[in-house]
């Protein structure tokens, strides 16, 4: 099954009573497992969790602690950007040139670096002297 596939499926499992957006996410680790996650909201946080923060949850829970390559769709009318803290979240698990398309239903897609996607990310370098 492709990403995309994966990402339409767990999409329509979204849990969206307040935005009404339900967005996938799949992705794939080195070692070949496909994780995927879809958004789910809450009363107090409406916002809740995104599909992509969903998905590297799995990919925890399933043993994997790495992203190949990520897809993220939603039925808008361009490809909706990450959030910032899922940008961060993804920057944690993927290297710098690994590959996130964001994509629509109707056949949009585009593809960026994690490096594209998050420049300038925090990492455990700049802690280097505490
Ligand atoms: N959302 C995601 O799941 N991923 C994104 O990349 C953008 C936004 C969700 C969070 C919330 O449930 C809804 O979309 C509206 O913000």
């Amino acid at each position: 099954m492709t990403l995309r596939d994966a990402a339409l499926m767990v999409r329509e499992r979204a849990y969206a009573p307040y935005s009404r957006f339900k967005v996938g996410a799949a992705l794939r680790s080195p070692s070949g497992a496909v994780h995927v996650g879809c958004n789910v909201e809450n009363v107090a946080y409406p916002e809740g969790t995104c599909a992509e923060a969903g998905a590297i949850a799995a990919m925890c829970a399933a043993g994997d602690t790495a992203i190949a390559e990520i897809y993220v769709i939603a039925d808008s009318p361009e490809p909706v950007p990450c959030c910032g803290g899922c940008r961060q979240k993804i920057a944690e698990f993927a290297a710098q040139d690994v590959k996130v398309t964001m994509a629509t239903l109707d056949g949009k897609e585009r593809t960026v670096t994690v490096a594209q996607l998050l420049p300038g990310v925090f990492t455990m370098a700049h802690m280097d002297r505490a």
